[in-house]
């Protein structure tokens, strides 16, 4: 492996996959999160054919990389291709986070449950223990994050989706923790949350699930794991029904990011630094 502080040889390689990828802020945070330390990494974006992923990171590691972030749609992909995994990326059944190991083995984690974890309960100081949690979607995002959020210790975690089978599914996935619930969005009426997580594609066209206005309870926090350079519309129709505060997923993304690199590099890099340089880019 390169040694990322031997200035007379190459910069240790790390890349994300996905496709699409030009979007990515990835390069750009783990570089600050580097430079923290002053760490020398070369951080790629690499835009992966469907049907090429394994190939893909055959070549990467062949041109001797050392780490890859994945996003979509590989996270499953690379659940399956992954030699072994971490528990939480086994509950997940997605990988964001690829290592190798000196034999070449490819070990699997997954640190985005990890990630809104810290955002929401270190960062926007909303405490997940003892709370009524809504969760919105039942596809991949919103598996990638639940053990984490269960391992937190809610009072109540209902995952409610458009299609009712999927939320009743992950309901039996993780019927081991206590108050997992899974209903269809028609269940929420009448019902009051803390924290309500919109975890579906839906903010991607610009649309809002259909739930009732009133599942804010006083003061609620609404978080959108999305992120754009504007307020998304879950997140601008959550301030206009009684959120008390309301969040993108920005944070999340430093905060898996952060999780990554210290599996990578045993350290673990200061967050909001980051997330204030990002917000800022976006305001620019
Ligand atoms: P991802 O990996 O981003 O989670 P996915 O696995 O395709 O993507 O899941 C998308 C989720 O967003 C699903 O829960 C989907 O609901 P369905 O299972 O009913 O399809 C949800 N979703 C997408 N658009 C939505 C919308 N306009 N309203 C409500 N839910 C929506």
């Amino acid at each position: 492996m390169s040694d990322p502080f031997d200035f007379d040889r190459p910069a240790a390689l790390y890349a994300v996959m996905g496709n699409p990828v030009a979007h990515s802020c990835s390069p750009r945070i783990h570089q600050m999160f580097a430079e923290q330390f002053g760490l020398r990494i070369e951080y790629q974006k690499i835009q992966v054919d469907l049907g090429g992923f394994s190939q893909a990171v055959a070549n990467f590691r062949g041109a001797g990389g050392c780490g890859l972030n994945i996003t979509l749609p590989f996270k499953q992909e690379a659940f399956r291709l992954a030699d072994e995994c971490s528990p939480r990326a086994q509950l997940a059944e997605a990988v964001n986070t690829i290592s190798f190991a000196d034999d070449n083995k490819i070990v699997g984690d997954n640190t985005d449950g990890a990630g809104i974890c810290r955002d929401i309960m270190f960062n926007l100081e909303r405490p997940i223990a003892g709370r009524r949690i809504l969760l919105l979607g039942a596809g991949g995002a919103v598996r990638g994050v639940l053990g984490p959020i269960l391992e937190a210790h809610p009072e109540l975690l209902v995952i409610a989706n458009r299609t009712v089978d999927k939320a009743v599914e992950l309901e039996r996935h993780f019927s081991s923790a206590r108050g997992v619930v899974g209903c269809g969005l028609d269940d929420l009426a009448g019902q009051q949350f803390d924290i309500v997580i919109n975890g579906t594609s839906a903010s991607v066209a610009d649309a809002v699930p259909s739930i009732p206005s009133t599942v804010f309870a006083s003061g609620a926090l609404a978080y959108d794991m999305m992120y754009g350079d504007r307020p998304t519309a879950f997140i601008e129709w959550a301030a206009r029904h009684g959120a008390g505060q309301a969040a993108d997923g920005l944070g999340m993304l430093v905060e898996q990011a952060a999780e990554s690199f210290a599996i990578w590099h045993d350290r673990t890099p200061q967050t909001g630094p980051v997330i204030a340089a990002l917000r800022q880019g976006r305001s620019d």
